[in-house]
């Protein structure tokens, strides 16, 4: 009992501090943090390994570069990414960010560095001519940008605008024949254009936009240092440049629609397979940090709550009751919400102010699991005739003895089933994290479709990863199994 009692605290406190503070200094220059949202060629995107590029990032290295400071980027969903730079969680957002009223209200911008107008896409056979043929279709826009807002605002009563997580995923399903047109910004439209056959930019007429840095409100220090630098590089005309470079850059090589050109570009291009394992690699270690907290927070609340139930009439203690009360409550709350708002509420809310988005899932994940590791153990430690115990008490062993070495050996076998499926479902949560921008499987596989546009390789791909984790782990699962039984019979 006292060493699962330290080493409960030992993970949770170093959870805590890793949660708590941000990876350790490397260069000794002050951090640059810019968060960003990678998937609005080619102002930002990930290349081959992973790396962000685009002319966002390259402004964001020579304004970091002029102020003698250290660039760190993270990239998050783009409401997350303004909502980072908001809460002072970074200390800049550089996304193609459109400067308008409503943020102008939350954050303070920087002198703005380009122009955009949205645009829409459509097929080259597309019988959309203009704005005037969108009521009544499926306009598909990235959720929380001027295009998306636009669309709402002009649309949403007589069409059917939808916000997908961002402008690729969006042409995905424009090319998939799922909506008629994308409405985005001009630049990234034609990226999306140059990549894609068979699509054509159509004017909307809607005003012209500007991009600019947003930052926090009380950040005017840092925003006036980066105003200053900002002017320098667009009157030297390095802002141009990097534009320049960008827009005139090459389309992805091209390996042809059919099955083999798909799978090639998704898998072996590039080296891409490394993205991948390299996803695999932190799933597994997502799972099996969350794996540790779940189990001891498990353990801990089914012996408390087990101990408060087998109380015996009459004799009932106090604190242990106060105790049990926040046990149910803990299990109440965690198995009746979903884990995906479990998730966004520990990211967005508590520690909104931490970049640890990995550590912030594995915390979540593990403390979920431990509800449910909790009952699973407490129901194998009920379902024993309760004879087991008072037969070992009567023998003179106390309540701890009797639980380490007769009611617990017993109903870990009878557990262990429901443990396994427990493990197997925290490996395949570790999906969600993503969304709170911690790096796993999925996160690779969605970079890579971001980067090909195309979805079904790497999906279908990293749904294949998942099963065989998952069938290997049962495998794993039926061998400890038939372990026990054996040493059971002798
Ligand atoms: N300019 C638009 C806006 O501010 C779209 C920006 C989208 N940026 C991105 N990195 N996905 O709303």
């Amino acid at each position: 009992m006292k060493r699962i009692v330290v080493l409960a605290l030992t993970c949770i406190l170093l959870l805590g501090v890793l949660v708590g503070c941000s990876k350790p200094e490397q260069s000794g220059k002050e951090k640059l943090i810019m968060s960003t949202s990678a998937g609005f060629p080619p102002y930002e995107m990930t290349d081959d390994e992973g790396n962000y590029i685009g002319i966002d990032v390259e402004i964001a290295y020579a304004i970091a570069d002029e102020l003698g400071m250290e660039l760190v980027i993270d990239d998050l969903e783009f409401a997350a990414a303004l909502e980072a730079a908001k809460s002072g969680k970074s200390d800049m957002v550089m996304a193609g960010v459109t400067v308008n009223e409503e943020r102008e209200k939350e954050m303070i911008f920087s002198i703005p560095y380009a122009t955009a107008v949205q645009v829409i896409i459509v097929t080259e056979d597309s019988e959309i001519r203009s704005k005037e043929d969108l009521p009544g279709k499926s306009i598909g826009t990235q959720i929380g940008t001027t295009g998306n807002i636009y669309c709402e605002d002009d649309y949403g009563e007589v069409s059917n605008v939808i916000g997908y997580d961002n402008g690729i995923t969006a042409i995905q399903a424009l090319k998939n024949g799922q909506i008629d047109c994308v409405v985005v910004d001009n630049a990234p439209a034609q990226t999306f254009v140059k990549d894609n056959k068979g699509l054509k930019i159509l004017e909307t007429e809607y005003k012209t936009e500007q991009y600019a840095i947003g930052f926090a409100k009380n950040k005017t220090e840092l925003r006036d240092k980066v105003n200053e630098v900002l002017k320098k590089l667009i009157d030297n005309g390095t802002v141009a440049e990097i534009v320049d470079a960008y827009i005139n850059a090459e389309p992805e090589k091209d390996y042809g629609d059919g099955f083999w050109g798909k799978f090639h570009r998704a898998f072996i291009a590039r080296n891409r397979w490394k993205q991948y394992l390299s996803g695999v690699g932190s799933t597994l270690m997502v799972t099996a940090l969350a794996l540790v907290i779940g189990v001891v927070l498990g353990v801990l609340v089914a012996i408390i709550r087990t101990a408060h139930d087998q109380q015996r009439p009459g004799r009932k203690n106090v604190i242990l009751g106060f105790v049990n009360g926040i046990c149910k409550v803990y299990i109440t709350v965690i198995r009746g919400t979903p884990m995906l708002v479990q998730l966004l509420i520990m990211g967005f809310v508590i520690f909104s102010s931490s970049r640890s988005y990995t550590a912030i899932g594995i915390l979540t994940l593990g403390i979920n699991s431990g509800a449910y590791v909790a009952e699973i153990i407490r129901g194998g430690l009920m379902s024993l005739d309760p004879g087991q115990m008072e037969a070992s008490r009567s023998l003179g062993m106390n309540y701890i003895d009797s639980m380490r070495f007769v009611v617990v050996p017993q109903a870990f076998k009878s557990i262990l089933p429901s443990l396994g499926n427990e493990f197997i479902t925290l490996l395949k949560d570790t999906a969600l994290i993503y969304t709170i921008g911690g790096k796993e499987l999925v996160y690779a596989a969605r970079a890579i479709a971001n980067r090909t546009y195309e979805q079904m390789f790497p999906l279908v791909g990293s749904a294949v990863i998942y099963l065989v984790l998952v069938l290997i782990f049962t495998w794993l699962q039926g061998l400890l199994e038939r372990r026990l039984r054996q040493s059971d019979r002798r």
